[in-house]
């Protein structure tokens, strides 16, 4: 069995795709890391293999592969987009550190490579409705441009060195385990939390701001099944854009109120987070992940609400 590290698994992404993955291959075989441990994540790291790694350390990187033989990296560590623009250097240093480092040990030594990018790789001026796959890809946000910069440099090392290099543009991650990163789509997974907490919300995104959403059990499988398909039929090496649903805060307020009639929605919009969502896309469309690896999410927005608020309800303790 070919040994995975998983940079930034403490993460929203990490701390589920790590479970899966030991779950499919054996927990010896999957390598959890961060940059930090963190104690709700105490289980994750006592049940396999843990490093404490900063993908800005290339040598480090090293001497992890190295020494659990890995031979598959799957790069999630980042900053996202809210926190992005609070740090802009920080952003560019570790997204792209992380990336570079991680495809020049793969390149040296023979791996393949899987790193996310995001709906933040467009920007104002891409068509803002079904955005195709190839279009205009001008984000003003520093993690957007270290999202099309990361695109770009696993398709190079693609196409100039031959590295196995897989990604998609996930679209926000709506997830009950572990709470987001600090990112514009988080008020997506707060709407649901405060929701069984107080029966009332107040976003920070506006009434009729759409962006794509997805439900984390359809996106851990996005990542095995991309990981896993015949490399023949990958047309592209930079990232696919995926989906589940293009929703507005109105439609998830709709949503709840199937399973909690009294809940509420307000609004105190941040508006700098409201820019960094006005400038992405409204919805995408993946067609060319559904022809070339049989991308279907499984999730729709009430089957997601429902199992949010079944699980919450246990995870917060409330009768
Ligand atoms: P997250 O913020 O929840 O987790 C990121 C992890 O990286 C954290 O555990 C953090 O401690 C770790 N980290 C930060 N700096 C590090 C460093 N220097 N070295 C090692 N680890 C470091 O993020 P996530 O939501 O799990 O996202 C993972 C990837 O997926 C990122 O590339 C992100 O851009 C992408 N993505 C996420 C979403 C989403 O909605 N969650 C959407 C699109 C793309
Ligand atoms: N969920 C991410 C963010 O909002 C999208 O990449 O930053």
């Amino acid at each position: 069995m070919e040994k995975i590290l998983v940079t930034g698994s403490l993460g929203q992404i990490g701390s589920e795709l790590v479970d899966k993955l030991r779950g499919m291959y054996g927990n010896d075989n999957v390598i959890a890391s961060d940059l930090m441990k963190k104690d709700e994540q105490i289980e994750l790291i006592e049940a396999g293999p843990f490093e404490l790694l900063d993908v800005m350390d290339g040598e480090a990187i090293l001497n992890v592969v190295k020494k659990h033989g890995i031979k598959r990296i799957v790069n999630l560590a980042a900053l996202l987009s809210a926190v992005g623009e609070k740090n802009p250097h920080k952003c560019w240093q570790i997204n792209m550190g992380g990336v570079v480092n991680c495809l020049e040990i793969a390149k040296d030594h023979g791996l393949s490579v899987f790193t996310p990018s995001s709906i933040a790789c467009f920007g104002p001026t891409t068509p803002k409705d079904k955005t195709p796959q190839e279009t205009v890809q001008r984000p003003n946000t520093m993690y957007g441009v270290t999202k099309v910069a990361g695109e770009l440099i696993c398709d190079y090392y693609h196409s100039k060195f031959g590295v196995d290099t897989r990604g998609v543009r996930f679209p926000g991650l709506i997830s009950y385990k572990t709470l987001p990163g600090g990112g514009t789509t988080d008020y997506a997974v707060e709407i649901y939390y405060e929701a069984i907490k107080k029966g009332s919300y107040d976003s920070f995104i506006d009434a009729n701001t759409y962006m794509d959403m997805m439900y984390m059990p359809d996106a851990i499988d996005a990542i095995v099944h991309l990981m896993n398909a015949d490399p023949s039929r990958l047309r592209y090496r930079n990232a696919y854009n995926i989906t589940a649903m293009s929703i507005n805060p109105l439609d998830i307020e709709k949503s709840i109120k199937k399973f909690m009639p009294d809940f509420k929605l307000g609004f105190n919009v941040d508006p700098v987070r409201e820019a960094i969502a006005q400038s992405w896309p409204n919805s995408l469309d993946d067609s060319p992940a559904r022809e070339d690896w049989d991308f279907s999410p499984k999730y729709d927005l009430d089957k997601m609400t429902e199992d949010m608020l079944k699980n919450l309800m246990i995870k917060l303790d409330i009768k």
